[in-house]
Order: structure tokens, then C-alpha cells, then sequence
């Protein structure tokens, strides 16, 4: 079988000589993604969140390689001289020889530098290069898939690249070359083949197969160890990625993955057991202030409350200080990313909060982008009407304080009947007459170009979430990544995410999932699953996870319906909960952040969080692990954030940076399960 024989190089050439515990100064490590420096999705968000530590711990031999994307190397790239004389006579060459590679330092915390490939100036090599593939390695790469062939350039140019870096070297320095997931694989398995003295790691982010599968309605997890793996990468038409992924998985001499899930998966699908398991993190930042983040929830859902009155305009007959936001986002992969049992969920919500007579609403957005021809004139339209009743606001208010102004400068009190007049209310007439309006607020804000065979379209359709005055349940589709430059939502995703109640990723298909931990350290609840590497992870570290806001829904031991379910259950009981017990459970949420950060992933190992102290012991209490409080309590009681987040910091203390802590120490309570 071809793929064997690109499966052979498994013996550590050239390393022989390498120290058991070679010296850090004497080593360069090389990070090569197809995601730096260049936004799809989670893998950047690994890279540009680890960037600042590993910049820390390598200083001037850390590179990082990536593919060059003009519009990228634009906003975030700052092109400069390579920084030592071994790149400068690499890249040289490279360029000389008709390639074109940039160095630079990436504008993110850390600065790392980065040297960027053009895979499109050297597309003249492709044809030689596959050849090349299919006569030392047996893979072939038809000329159709665009995403393998870029696979195949910048393989090619990354080894080349290493191996010229060990050319121009007197003495070649210890190098380490990291690659991640399958599209940057193939420079891996060429390193292994021209036998370069590189150690290789190879991380994937996921299985290829597993992500086709999954999505393909397959069921999955019972039968990981049945698949015919060669056959179903035929069938979907992906055989050369497979070998691509499974190649490098064979030929690095560590592999990882960034959850024991796929783990797991990877033993079935790639045929071989990752050596470690490396979770995913965040570089967290810290307030000085305790409750900072609280207030800029408060900032940022004020602003997205302005983007509600003007998207639901003639329709705002709901109590917005009563609107809970919840939100879906990353990349638009329906069923993996659990879109489809969200808007199940959403509709059997919707039914609860009205057989209830609930007075809350929610609003639930799906960011996930999809193919557009920009916003639909209905949305924008939804902004400018309310820009021009703040306007209109604005100019009444102003006649009216000069009058009041005047009047007061003679000495009198105004006669307020006559304070405004015709023309004020002629102004204000028109003004509100503007807001009538024949349709109900869009369910999406852009024009799809495949809108009638869009699957989040299609669900509401099917399942009539139409945003109509009876609904107690809202949809916004907003298909395309949020940024501050928008006309319509101006604010950038973290900005978002903080001004939003709860996230909601109920996803089937999710080896790490950062989203839910994003919201983990912006102190935003959220809802994972138990097949998502984030969910699995937050388990086995947190006593009753739901207590801190970490809601894990099962969908590994439950079918569809009834994960569907438990998820109406989580959001209706999130629903009900006052705005004291939200207050709280979001101080809870942030306190995990720890767990999530870079720095101390490492030492999470055997930790757990026991129950916050707050929450009864008795599980019938704590079931739905919203923080209790007695109905008697008046939500706008006055509530000393500090106090409340005291009672639960004795109790729960960090544990990462308390110095000389004894491991297998558990802290604060015992745990009670
Ligand atoms: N994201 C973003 N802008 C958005 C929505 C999502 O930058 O409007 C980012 C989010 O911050 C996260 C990433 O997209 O880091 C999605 O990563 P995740 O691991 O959840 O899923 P993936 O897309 O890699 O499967
Ligand atoms: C933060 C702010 C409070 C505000 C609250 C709103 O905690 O510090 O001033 O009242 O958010 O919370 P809610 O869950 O209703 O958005
Ligand atoms: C992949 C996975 C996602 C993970 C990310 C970073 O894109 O789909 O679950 O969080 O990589 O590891």
C-alpha cells in the first residue's frame, strides 16, 4: 500500500547525538501553522494566545512560520531584516531561487517573529512537487482540491526552509519544529524523509475524518474502533488529506492532541496514540480591580442593547432590562458546532417561557460566517431609525433646556405646558412615525447567497422562530465574524462575548472548543458538552462545574432528544434566575480563569475546585447550581459584590500560585459528589 512507505521514517536520524537535557540557549524551536498570523479559527487562537509565554521562555529562537496573506501581513505584521545572519542567508537563498519569504515580527503580545511563505509565488513548482509527493511518499494530490495543493507548497517550502537553516549553519543548533494540524503536515513528514536533524512535534486539532464523519451524521463515538478508515476517507473523497494527516501523525517523533477525546480518536482513525496530551489556553489578564470585569459586562451589553432597539425598531415591546443574551459563534459547521440542537432548544424555550407567562425574553445570536453579499438593507435600515430617534431626542432636549435656561434667567419658574411646541411636536411625530413597519425584525443580517438551502435558515424556518411579538425566544443570525469596524454591531468578539449572559456550544464535534473558555475567563457562563475537549477538561478539574456557570451537557450517553432536552432545561433555568444570582454566578465563572491560563496549565494535573461554599450540600438544592438565594431576596437589594465573591474566595482559593502547595492537597472543602 503506498501510504506505508510514507510511514517509514520513524527513526530518530541525525538526533542520535541530541543531550537528554539539551540546553535551551543551544535550541530553536520552530511553531509552523497554517494559522499564524492568518485568522480561521481555534488553531490561531492557540498560537496567538501562547505567543507571549513561549517568546518568554525561547526569547530571540522562536520563529514562527506561516503562509503570507497580504491583507493580514497589512494589519498585523510588521516586515523587517531577519534578526540573525543564518535567516538572512537562508531567506536569501530562498529568494534567490525564486521563492518569496518575508520575516517579520507578529504585532501580538510577545512580538514573536515570523517568517511567511508565499505559497502563490511558487504555485510553478506544484506540478514537480506533487510528483515529487507521489514518488517518495505514494500520495497523489488531484489538481482540484485547492486547500491540499496550498497543503503541498507550503510543506514543501517549510522543509525547504529547515533544511536550508541547517545548510547555513557552521554548526546547526538543536532545532525543534513544531507543526500543527494537517495542512502545515506535510513539511513534517519531508523533514523525516530528507532525514534533517530536526526533532518534529506534530499537534493535530482534530481528526480529518472525525470532522467529516461527525458532520455526515454518523454515530460516531460507538463506533470509533469499526471504521474501515481508508475506505470512508475514499467515499468522502479525502483520501490524499488523510494520508497528508495520518502521514505526519506516523512520521513525528512526538505527537499530541489537545484532549484526551481526541485522543481517543486519533488512535482509531490515525493509527496511532498521541504521546501527550496538551489542553488548550488563554493568556489571561487580570484586573486589579476585583469586579472590573462586571462593568465592562454592564459596558458591553449596554451596547449591544443599542443594537437591539434598532434591529427589533416597532417591535421593541419586550423589556429589555428583562432580556437575557445568549450567543452561539465559530465556524459554521451546523451539526458539529451543535447549532442544530440550539435551535431545537430554542424553540422548546420559547414554548416554556410562554405556557409560563415568563416577562423574560432572550435573544439568541448565531455568529458563525457563511457566504454573504453584505448586511440586508432592513438591518441596517433597523440603525439608522434608531440613530434618528436619538437625534430627534437629542434636538428636543436641547430646545427645551434653552427655553428652560431662559426662563430661568428672568427670574421665573418655566411653564412647562408651554416648554414644547409645534414644531417639537411635529419633529417627534414623524420621528416615531418612522418606526412603523410592515415586516417583523429579519431573522439574519446579511443577504445569504445560498439562503434557501442555509441549514440555520432552513431550521428556523422549519421550526418558525420568526421573531414575532408573541415570541419570547429572538433570533439574530449574524453570518460573518463580529469587528469594531461593523456598521451594523460595531464591537469586536471579546467585547461581544462580555456584554452577553451566556454562551451556548452545544457542539457534537469539538476537540478543544475555545469558545466556552473564552467566556470561562471573561466570566461569561457557558454550555459545553461532554464530547468537547474544553467539557471533558472542566469536568475532571471542578466538583459541580454547573455551580460555576460551566454547564456540560451530555451528549455522549444521551440521544439527541434528550440532550435537547437537558439543553431547554439549562436555558430555561437560566431564564429564571435574578439578577443577583446571575451577579454571582459570573463572579464564580471567572474565578476558574486560572485553570485556563497558559502559565499554569502544566500543574492542573490531579487539581479539582470543590463545590463553592455558597451552594447547599444537598444535590436536590444545587440541581440546577445557579448560586441560591431565597425567594424572599429583592433582586435590586443592595449586594456587596466584594462581600459575596469573599465569602466564596476563602473557600475556594487559587491554586496555582500559592506557593509551596502540596499537590495532592486538595483545597479548601472536601469534595462532595
Ligand atoms: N471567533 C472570533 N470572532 C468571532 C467568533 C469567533 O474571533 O466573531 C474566534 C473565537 O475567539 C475562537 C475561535 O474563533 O478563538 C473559534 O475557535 P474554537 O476552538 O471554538 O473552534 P474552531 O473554529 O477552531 O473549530
Ligand atoms: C454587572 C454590573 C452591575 C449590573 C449587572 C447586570 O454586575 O456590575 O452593575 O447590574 O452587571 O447584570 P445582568 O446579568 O442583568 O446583565
Ligand atoms: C480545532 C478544533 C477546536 C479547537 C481548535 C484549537 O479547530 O475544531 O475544537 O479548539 O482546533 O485546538
Amino acid at each position: 500500500m503506498p501510504l506505508a512507505r510514507s510511514l517509514s521514517f520513524t527513526s530518530l536520524s541525525g538526533l542520535e547525538e541530541w543531550d537528554e537535557e539539551f540546553d535551551r540557549e543551544d535550541a530553536v524551536l520552530f511553531e509552523i501553522a497554517w494559522e499564524v498570523a492568518n485568522k480561521v479559527g481555534g488553531i490561531y487562537t492557540v498560537i496567538q494566545t501562547k505567543a507571549r509565554l513561549t517568546c518568554e521562555e525561547w526569547g530571540e529562537n522562536y520563529f514562527l512560520v506561516g503562509p503570507y496573506m497580504e491583507s493580514s501581513v497589512r494589519t498585523q505584521v510588521e516586515l523587517i531584516e531577519p534578526c540573525n545572519a543564518t535567516l538572512r542567508r537562508t531567506i536569501d537563498k530562498m529568494n534567490s531561487s525564486g521563492c518569496k519569504v518575508y520575516f517579520g515580527r507578529w504585532l501580538i503580545e510577545g512580538s514573536p517573529y515570523v517568517i511567511l511563505l508565499d505559497v502563490g509565488f511558487t504555485a510553478w513548482s506544484l506540478d514537480r512537487w506533487k510528483s515529487e509527493l507521489w514518488e517518495n511518499c505514494g500520495i497523489g494530490v488531484p489538481w482540484f482540491d485547492r486547500e491540499a495543493n496550498d497543503a503541498v507548497l507550503f510543506g514543501f517550502l517549510t522543509a525547504w526552509l529547515l533544511g536550508e537553516v541547517c545548510t547555513q549553519c557552521d554548526e546547526p543548533p538543536h532545532i525543534v519544529a513544531h507543526f500543527h494540524e494537517w495542512l502545515a503536515g506535510l513539511g513534517l513528514v519531508l523533514c523525516r524523509q530528507r532525514q534533517l536533524p530536526v526533532a518534529t512535534i506534530f499537534t493535530t486539532h482534530a481528526t480529518l475524518l472525525g470532522r467529516y464523519l461527525c458532520a455526515g451524521n454518523v454515530d460516531f463515538y460507538n463506533n470509533l474502533a469499526e471504521f474501515n478508515v481508508d475506505k470512508e476517507a475514499g467515499d468522502r473523497q479525502i483520501y490524499h488529506r488523510y494520508c497528508l494527516e495520518r502521514a505526519a501523525a506516523r512520521c513525528a517523533h512526538v505527537f499530541t492532541t489537545v484532549s484526551q477525546i481526541t485522543a481517543i480518536e486519533a488512535e482509531h482513525l490515525l493509527k496511532r496514540k498521541p504521546d501527550i496530551v496538551t489542553p488548550n489556553g488563554l493568556n489571561v489578564k487580570k484586573f486589579s480591580a476585583m469586579h472590573e470585569f462586571q462593568n465592562l459586562h454592564a459596558q458591553s451589553k449596554a451596547r449591544i442593547q443599542e443594537f437591539v432597539r434598532g434591529h427589533f425598531y416597532g417591535h421593541l415591546d419586550f423589556n429589555l432590562d428583562k432580556t437575557v443574551f445568549l450567543f452561539i459563534a465559530g465556524r459554521y459547521e451546523f451539526s458539529n458546532k451543535g447549532a442544530d440542537i440550539f435551535l431545537e432548544a430554542l424553540a422548546r424555550l420559547n414554548y416554556l417561557l410562554r405556557v409560563n407567562h415568563s416577562d423574560v425574553t432572550v435573544i439568541a445570536f448565531f455568529i458563525m460566517p457563511a457566504r454573504t453579499n453584505n448586511f440586508n438593507v432592513e438591518t441596517l435600515k433597523g440603525q439608522a431609525v434608531r440613530k434618528q430617534l436619538w437625534d430627534t431626542a437629542q434636538t428636543v432636549k436641547e430646545r427645551f433646556g434653552k427655553k428652560l435656561y431662559e426662563s430661568l434667567l428672568v427670574g421665573q419658574l418655566p411653564d412647562v405646558s408651554k416648554m414644547l411646541d409645534k414644531e417639537d411636536f411635529t419633529m417627534m411625530k414623524r420621528a416615531i412615525f418612522a418606526t412603523q413597519r410592515q415586516c417583523l425584525p429579519p431573522v439574519c443580517s446579511h443577504n445569504m447567497l445560498e439562503d434557501s438551502s442555509d441549514p440555520i435558515l432552513n431550521c428556523i424556518r422549519r421550526i418558525g422562530l420568526f421573531n414575532t411579538a408573541q415570541d419570547r425566544v429572538k433570533v439574530i443570525f449574524h453570518p460573518e465574524f463580529l469587528s469594531s469596524t461593523s456598521p451594523l454591531l460595531p464591537m469586536d468578539y471579546e467585547e461581544f462575548v462580555r456584554g452577553c449572559h451566556l454562551g451556548v456550544f452545544p457542539s457534537y464535534y469539538e476537540p478543544w472548543g475555545y469558545t466556552p473558555a473564552e467566556c470561562t475567563v471573561m466570566g461569561i457562563p457557558s454550555v459545553s458538552t461532554n464530547l468537547s475537549g474544553f467539557g471533558c477538561f472542566m469536568e475532571e478539574h471542578i466538583a459541580d462545574p454547573s455551580a460555576y456557570g460551566i454547564y456540560i451537557l451530555d451528549r455522549r450517553f444521551r440521544g439527541v432528544d434528550e440532550s435537547c432536552n437537558q439543553l431547554t432545561s439549562f436555558l430555561f433555568q437560566f431564564c429564571q434566575q435574578s439578577r443577583r444570582q446571575r451577579i454571582i454566578q459570573r463572579n464564580r465563572t471567572e474565578r476558574l480563569s486560572d485553570l485556563l491560563d497558559w502559565r499554569y496549565l502544566g500543574r492542573a494535573t490531579g487539581f479539582r475546585y470543590p463545590r463553592p461554599a455558597s451552594v447547599p450540600p444537598s444535590p436536590a438544592h444545587s440541581l440546577h447550581s445557579s448560586p441560591h438565594h431565597s425567594e424572599a431576596e429583592d433582586e435590586e437589594e443592595p449586594y456587596d459584590e466584594d462581600l459575596e465573591a469573599e465569602k466564596d474566595r476563602v473557600n475556594i482559593r487559587q491554586p496555582f500560585n500559592m506557593p509551596n502547595r502540596n499537590k495532592n492537597q486538595t483545597v479548601g472543602l472536601p469534595e462532595k459528589n
